[in-house]
């Protein structure tokens, strides 16, 4: 027999909106999420608990907990000990009631889709889309009967007109990779609520330590955990959070199709997340001083980024974004893609590196899905005069040292 598990649509937005929370509450929470205090005895550090198979003597029990949602540790690709914790973690700091960790941020997007979308189903996106994202919306989703509408982000009057009555999600980042346009969560739930659509929001850029966007009227928030909520280059893990009733047909999809998170990394994740609160406050603030930096140098034409007071969705951007604008800022050079180049190989500190949300700050060229320069050894060939930069928790002062020292170097005829 086969069993269909979605939720029946009409029924999307049932449950009670989010509680509030103020950032220092938050940043408290951030230092014990997922922790169970309740034995009279808990390691601070809970133990990394690899094992994925438990023993019984009575089989009924092994049942039980395969059963019990979410599964207690039974066998490993139901959910061991460590995701779960991290699972509980995430929850409490985006204000959800339940969340699902898996083995990527792109398996926890892959996993949104293949347990709440069916055949004849239709998804809306902003077109600024991770690219990646994007590609599962405009070609993997095809395969399964699945349309996607790209729709331009920044016209108010394109998405109440893009949905229709397949529609089931609206998919829109908080500060969208690489364009850091924001998303007006606020309006955009008035669509998807109105219309009965799970609203989908990927809040990797911003965390919830800026944003929260269940309070803000979205159904699901998705993280890639190996940016910030990890945060240290050194592991790869998503998340997605949101009312129990949501998560658990994600639940069951994720162990359908195996996007199993191992123990390591959701320890590694979770101890991330205990420090995510000073990170974030930290970078966002360096973020802010380099922005403004490169904003006055003559060799940089543009920056972007949602801190600047000239970032074209400002007011926007202080209501969303009330404590700071997250870590990335992306600038483009007067003298095109081979100053971009040059600048790349003259920095002495900050890497070129396709991740970002770590402990080091990284440059990039933005991802794109036109001429994707992933595989391009050869910055140059890749021919963009724009540098995506990730801020890490070196000061101010010493990433503005680099960024000065490598702009001084460029010819003078890639400055004017
Ligand atoms: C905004 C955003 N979402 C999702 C992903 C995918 O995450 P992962 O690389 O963990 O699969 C990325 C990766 O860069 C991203 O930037």
């Amino acid at each position: 027999m086969t069993s269909r598990i979605s939720v029946p649509r009409g029924v999307a937005h049932a449950a009670a909106a989010p509680e509030a929370v103020n950032a220092a509450t938050l940043r408290t929470r951030t230092v014990h999420a997922g922790v169970d205090a309740t034995p009279p005895v808990w390691p601070l550090s809970e133990p990394i608990a690899p094992g994925t198979a438990y023993a019984f003597r009575d089989p009924a029990l092994a049942d039980l907990r395969s059963a019990a949602d979410p599964p207690e540790p039974n066998y490993g690709r139901d959910g061991l000990p460590n995701v779960r914790t991290l699972e509980r973690a995430v929850a409490d700091l985006e204000g959800a009631e339940d969340a699902h960790a898996v083995a990527s941020g792109m398996a926890a997007i892959a996993l949104i889709f293949l347990a709440h979308l069916h055949a004849g189903e239709h998804v809306v996106a902003f077109g600024d889309t991770y690219c990646e994202a994007r590609t599962l919306l405009t070609e993997e989703l095809p395969r399964f009967g699945v349309r996607t509408t790209i729709i331009d982000a920044g016209d108010p009057l394109v998405l109440p007109a893009a949905v229709c009555p397949d529609t089931r999600i609206v998919f829109v980042e908080t500060i969208a990779n690489p364009s850091l346009r924001l998303a007006d969560l606020d309006r955009v739930a008035m669509v998807t609520r109105r219309h009965g659509v799970l609203l989908c929001v990927d809040n990797t850029f911003a965390t919830p330590m800026l944003c929260r966007p269940l309070a803000h009227g979205a159904d699901l928030v998705l993280h890639s955990a190996t940016k910030f909520l990890g945060g240290h280059h050194d592991l790869i893990a998503g998340i997605v959070a949101g009312r129990r009733g949501l998560i658990a047909p994600i639940r069951r999809y994720g162990r359908l199709y195996g996007m199993t998170l191992g123990a390591m990394d959701a320890w590694l994740a979770l101890r991330g997340l205990h420090t995510l609160a000073p990170r974030i406050a930290w970078m966002s603030d360096t973020a802010h001083a380099v922005a403004a930096f490169l904003q006055a140098h003559p060799a940089v034409a543009a920056v972007r980024y949602p801190g600047l007071p000239d970032h074209p969705q400002e007011e926007l951007a202080r209501g969303l974004l009330p404590n700071g604008a997250g870590a990335v800022l992306t600038f483009t050079l007067r003298g095109g893609p081979s100053a971009a180049a040059a600048l790349i190989r003259t920095l002495r500190m900050i890497p070129y590196a396709l991740s970002l949300g770590g402990t080091a700050s990284t440059v990039c060229y933005p991802p794109s899905n036109q001429g994707d320069n992933r595989d391009g050894d050869d910055p140059a060939a890749a021919g963009s005069a724009t540098i995506r930069m990730s801020i890490g928790l070196e000061t101010a002062d010493d990433l503005i040292a680099d960024l000065a020292q490598a702009l001084a170097a460029l010819p003078t005829t890639e400055v004017v």
